[in-house]
């Protein structure tokens, strides 16, 4: 199971330099035609422009779903990022052509809930807007917490104090005082079974939220997350790996990864990310059982071991044989 790929190519009609190193971007179908719709909580694979060979990055569409007429997107600057951001930051200008993909959606929204709380830290505001923009268009009960360092590096903070769902919205910085602070013993209401909640953002932001909500007795299924970015260990003991359909069996050595190792005998599974967030390597297993390095897969996908990112999970056990 191969993520949809679908090709548009995107002109630049606005570029922002907001706080925070946060690049914001309007973007507009380089024909004039109206964009692909997305439903809250999307993202489109963004190429770099300039490299040698494709580098493609992931970002979530902030704009308001009901707006086909240009997408909206942040890029933080992020020095310790593989490049690809930095490189966007570096070359984009207004009517800068961006090849890209999508939307497609990994984080989406539970329309149903009669309360949603909204957990941005950062950069992980993004998908946060697009959530907003939709749950105000609802009507529907939720807030926003959107956390950062600090209130003069806050991405969007114009937007958000003047949005009309602006009663909505909490603003959380690290240099304000401790009662304006993100406090989930107050800010994290007792589950009732119809609240649910969205967290993106850094990783140890989103474990804090996610385990606190945990200990709190969130049922798994009305937590979700998004991971931007991930420290991912894909090393371990060695392994067959036999591509059915290709009919090839390949060892994926101890600091190999699965889709290398194929690759390399001419069974190309597409990759982005590289490091088990964007869910575009899913493969499907037909005998076998992985072992889950990913942070794309929720707890229930990972249990039926039905499927594999194989950027970087690996097997537990000698072989493993999927559907490629
Ligand atoms: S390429 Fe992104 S999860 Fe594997």
């Amino acid at each position: 199971m191969n993520a949809d790929a679908r090709g548009i190519v995107l002109m630049v009609r606005d570029r922002q330099d907001d706080a925070g190193n946060i690049m914001r971007l309007r973007l507009a179908s380089a024909d004039g035609m109206p964009l692909p719709q997305f439903a809250a909580g999307a993202h489109i694979d963004v190429q770099v422009p300039g490299e040698e060979s494709a580098v493609w990055r992931q970002y979530s569409l902030c704009s308001d779903p009901a707006d086909t007429e240009q997408y909206e997107i942040g890029i933080l600057k992020d020095p310790s990022s593989r490049g690809g951001s930095i490189a966007l930051h570096e070359r984009v200008r207004v009517g800068t052509m961006l090849t890209a993909e999508g939307p497609r959606n990994h984080f989406p929204l539970d329309e149903t809930a009669e309360h949603t709380l909204l957990f941005g830290g950062g950069i992980g505001i993004t998908p946060m807007l697009s959530m907003a923009k939709r749950l105000h268009a609802l009507g529907s009960e939720f807030t926003l917490h959107y956390c950062t360092r600090t209130a003069a590096g806050t991405a969007f903070r114009a937007d958000l104090e003047t949005a009309p769902f602006s009663r909505h919205v909490r603003l959380h910085h690290d240099d304000g005082p401790q009662e304006q602070r993100l406090d989930l013993a107050r800010d994290l209401p007792p589950p009732d079974g119809a609240t649910h909640i969205y967290v993106c953002g850094p990783s140890g932001f989103m474990d804090w939220v996610i385990s606190c909500a945990e200990a709190c007795g969130y049922p798994p299924a009305t937590i979700h997350r998004e991971y931007f970015s991930a420290k991912i260990d894909s090393s371990g003991d060695s392994f067959e790996v036999e591509a059915r359909e290709s009919g090839v069996t390949v060892t994926v050595g101890p600091k190999d990864t699965i889709a290398r190792a194929l690759a390399r005998v001419g069974v190309k599974i597409p990759v982005k990310c590289e490091e088990g967030v964007c869910g575009t390597c899913l493969t499907s297993v037909l005998q076998g059982i992985p072992d889950h390095r990913d942070k794309f897969l929720t707890d229930e996908e990972r249990e039926t071991n039905e499927d594999i990112c194989t950027c970087c999970s690996r097997a537990i056990g000698a072989r493993l044989v999927l559907d490629v």
